[in-house]
């Protein structure tokens, strides 16, 4: 399995004081130092952390694939072919969430999705759709021509050591199995920690995991390079 990791949390940091520290940049660096597969960055309709300038400084001076996470909107779509990440991955988005709360509706906008998903594709994009772990979305998403998706884990990690987690487990497991029979492949991602990610490995073929807040925390208090590694070790 590999690991992808979410920047998303230095920019916060960055903003909370209007300045250019901590930078992005820099974190992205330590990521591809450390072997991440991936960097991603989440740039947001009300760009609250990752900005505009992050995302080119990234995808211009770092060879780690760079992950762009959006909205499925015209503005953004315009910004990925013109950046040409390695992948994006479509979110759903509300302004007054605090983070991503739930997966795309796929299955109840799946003409919107399948038009969105072609230009993006054939500018060699890779794209992957982050849905709730669910038949209906599992099976919309195969018939958008994405190659991937990414599985919602939020329920699962608040579910995790209560007596709920094996109903929310179950539901990775057995999207990730449907998925990977319709042709799609797999990531997952949302609240996974040092703790509740190890479970990750039950669920057989899963490609990346994208993690960013719990490794960003740790990071203030061992490094981001020992937290980045922590993980990996767990994740591998
Ligand atoms: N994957 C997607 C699609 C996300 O929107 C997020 C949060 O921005 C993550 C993964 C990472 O979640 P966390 O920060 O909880 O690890």
């Amino acid at each position: 399995m590999l690991l992808g990791v979410n920047i998303d949390h230095v920019a916060t940091l960055r903003n909370a004081r209007g300045g250019v520290e901590p930078e992005p940049i820099l974190a992205a660096r330590i990521c591809q130092k450390c072997g991440a597969s991936s960097i991603t960055t989440h740039l947001r309709e009300d760009r609250r952390h990752i900005k505009d300038s992050d995302v080119e400084l990234i995808s211009k001076n770092v060879s780690t694939n760079l992950n762009l996470e959006m909205a499925v909107t015209d503005e953004m779509q315009k910004i990925a072919l013109k950046i040409k990440p390695h992948s994006v991955c479509l979110v759903p988005e509300k302004r007054q969430e605090v983070t991503t709360e739930g997966g795309l509706d796929v299955a109840g906008q799946l003409e919107k999705i399948t038009k969105f998903v072609k230009p993006l594709k054939d500018a060699g994009i890779e794209v992957s759709l982050f849905i709730d772990p669910t038949k209906e979305q599992v099976e919309a998403s195969a018939k958008t021509g994405a190659q991937f998706i990414e599985m919602h884990t939020g329920s699962y990690s608040n579910a995790y050591g209560t007596e709920n987690e094996e109903i929310e487990f179950l539901k990775l497991k057995n999207s990730a199995k449907l998925a990977q029979e319709l042709g799609l492949r797999v990531n997952a991602g949302h609240g996974l920690n040092y703790e509740n990610v190890k479970r990750m490995h039950e669920i057989e073929g899963l490609y990346e995991l994208n993690i960013g807040h719990s490794i960003i925390s740790r990071a203030i208090f061992v490094g981001l390079e020992q937290a980045v590694i922590e993980m990996q070790n767990l994740v591998k």
